[in-house]
């Protein structure tokens, strides 16, 4: 979705340019179609392109941008097509505001008509430039430049990330409302973005803006006020990520960097958390949370296949468990009372649908817990407790390391919050890492790739613990190969999905030899006698290489974390096609990294 970036600052290394297009580029992995920027000075410099960001480094002067404070965006098209006019910033009638939003504005056509009304004439079809003639009426009247954007912001219902920058003023002002935005602090520059990575290179040292509060960037220091006006007292926090986190290390995508990141991350989410020596699982911050009556999980897309994963475990330990797709979640149509856990998972803590539920839950008296990767997103800080995955910054838009930490953190939670003590588990763990190594290692998922990258579909099959991995499976072939591809408990293929398969679509079966390779093998088989390849995922090669065509093994381990390393190879297996199909691997079309609108 949409990404926004401000500066301010004075040091004479550090153009303001320069910083804004870094920004920008560190943003393109949220997905755009257009991008801007808006650079004060006596007057306002403002430059936007559709296309990406080489379009808008094109109409830019040779000479970079002179100026203090500047403000960028990309923009992911919402209200209106793609194209300059509707790319951000947008400025008023007379050009003395520029304004770049993240969000939705819900009542921009009320906003509009009122203010057409009153003579402001609009260049784009979008909801965000209504900001920017309601900051002009607020001058027109008299008031200041920060008097003038509360008021606007004021007026706004929806959700939103704004920063606003004026002619004549060395100031960036910003303000949030369900849209994240986060104030970065260097000794001699003060960044404002709707994402970390935005400004990581320069500084780790961040603040998050609640709702209703508004940011003062100027070169002289940041101020933060409260909806009254009053000076607030914020915490500065240190972002553990790394800026070559945010790099591509060498690898062709990010994506194929992050798949080969998994042990590592793994071993960060563990880091701490299961104890060897009692086969108990401790998680920080979550000790005085006690076993709940029952869990609800709420979540979306890849997300959603961790939570089926983490309610199935959570039943195996006897705690009823359930996950609901966020956007269906509705708290007043099934039992919530305060025996009730409700689990948001997500990754960046910011889709809307995931925090709708969450708000949902928290207003119905459950209790509630994010389970996320980015610390002070809106996530965390809506919930009454929060355990981070640590997988590090995700910058391939389809989820990789952030998937298999999500199932070693519900693994670990299921653990730890039913007091299960099993030193196998634990074991079971702590090997993982090195597990994920070897299939890394010595996959063949290359090889398979270019065999079958031609077929018309493809099916993903697997049972109990493994059902979740067949649908995330599916779903990565769809989201970055643009094929179509389905995932399946197996037992429903013949309620159904039989009648698709075909000689020209292969089945990738999921098979662990603790559970259900038997019944797997019967599946196998109906789909194999009508005609369809069929690859087995696997850590029972001997046991099913003469009912299937291909093998992709997967060492041993705990049968519950079978599905976790055959879901690596799956991985491998639909970036390796879509590599050979020459697709956009990090960025597919139409996709964005951080979903922050219903
Ligand atoms: C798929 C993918 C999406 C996200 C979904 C939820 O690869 O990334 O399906 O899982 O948009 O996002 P989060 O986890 O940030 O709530």
């Amino acid at each position: 979705m949409c990404g926004l970036i401000g500066y301010v600052g004075r040091r004479a290394d550090r153009n303001v340019q320069e910083v804004l297009l870094d920004g920008l580029s560190s943003l393109e992995y949220r997905g755009y179609d257009s991008a801007g920027m808006a650079v004060s000075n006596s007057s306002l410099a403002v430059y936007k392109r559709e296309g990406d960001l080489s379009a808008l480094e094109g109409a830019l002067p040779d000479e970079p941008l002179d100026g203090v404070a500047g403000i960028g965006h990309t923009r992911w098209s919402t209200h209106g097509s793609p194209s300059d006019a509707n790319a951000h910033p947008h400025t008023d009638c007379t050009g003395r505001v520029a304004v770049a939003h993240n969000g939705i504005i819900d009542n921009y056509r009320a906003l509009r008509e009122s203010l057409e009304t009153d003579g402001h004439e609009f260049d784009s079809e979008t909801d965000t430039e209504v900001i920017p003639h309601l900051i002009e009426s607020a001058l027109e009247r008299g008031d200041d430049a920060e008097t003038a954007f509360r008021w606007a912001i004021d007026r706004l219902e929806g959700s939103y990330a704004v920063a606003a920058t004026y002619a004549g003023h060395e100031t960036v002002y910003a303000a949030r409302n369900r849209s994240p935005l986060v104030v970065g602090i260097d000794d001699d520059g003060y960044f404002l973005a709707s994402d970390v990575p935005a400004f990581l290179e320069y500084t780790d040292a961040v603040t998050y803006l609640d709702d209703g509060h508004v940011a003062s960037i100027r070169p002289s220091g940041v101020e933060i006020t409260d909806e009254r006006g009053a000076c607030v007292d914020v915490s500065v926090e240190t972002v553990e990520w790394e800026p070559e986190d945010a790099g591509k290390s060498g690898y062709e995508h990010y994506t194929l960097k992050e798949i080969h990141e998994q042990p590592r991350a793994i071993r960060n989410c563990l880091r701490g958390r299961p104890q060897e020596l009692t086969g108990d699982v401790s998680i920080d911050a979550l000790e005085d949370v006690e076993r709940p009556d029952r869990i609800q999980f709420v979540a979306c897309g890849t997300s959603y296949h961790a939570s089926l994963y983490g309610a199935r475990l959570f039943r195996e330990r006897s705690v009823p468990a359930t996950a609901f797709l966020a956007s269906e979640y509705d708290a007043d149509a099934v039992p919530v009372d305060d025996g009730t856990l409700v689990v948001g998972v997500t990754q960046s803590g910011e889709t809307a649908d995931t925090l709708r539920a969450l708000r949902d839950a928290n207003r119905a008296g459950a209790t509630t817990l994010a389970v996320t990767n980015v610390v002070g997103s809106s996530a965390p800080r809506e919930t009454d407790h929060a355990m981070y995955i640590r997988a590090g910054p995700e910058i391939g838009v389809a989820a990789t390391k952030t998937f298999v930490t999500q199932q070693v953190a519900l693994a670990m939670l299921s653990s730890g919050l039913t007091g299960e003590r099993s030193r196998e588990v634990v074991a079971a763990l702590r090997d993982l890492p090195d597990r994920i190594q070897s299939v890394l290692d010595e996959s063949r998922a290359r090889t398979i790739a270019s065999e079958y990258a031609a077929a018309d579909a493809y099916f993903v099959i697997g049972r109990g613990y493994s059902a979740p991995v067949a649908l995330e499976g599916a779903l990565k072939m769809k989201e970055i190969t643009y094929k179509h591809a389905e995932g399946f408990p197996a037992g429903e293929l013949k309620h159904g999905p039989l009648a698709l398969v075909t000689e020209r679509t292969p089945v990738f079966a999921v098979i662990s030899r603790d559970s259900n390779a038997e019944t797997m093998l019967g599946n196998v088989n109906e789909v194999a006698s009508r005609g369809a390849p069929v690859i087995a995922v696997t850590d029972a090669s001997e046991a099913v290489a003469a009912d299937v065509d291909h093998v992709l093994r997967i060492p041993e381990t705990h049968r519950r974390f079978t599905p976790i390393l055959a879901n690596v190879q799956l991985q491998l297996v639909s970036y390796w096609m879509a590599n050979q199909l020459d697709r956009s691997i990090d960025k597919p079309r139409n996709l964005a990294k951080s979903v922050t609108v219903e």
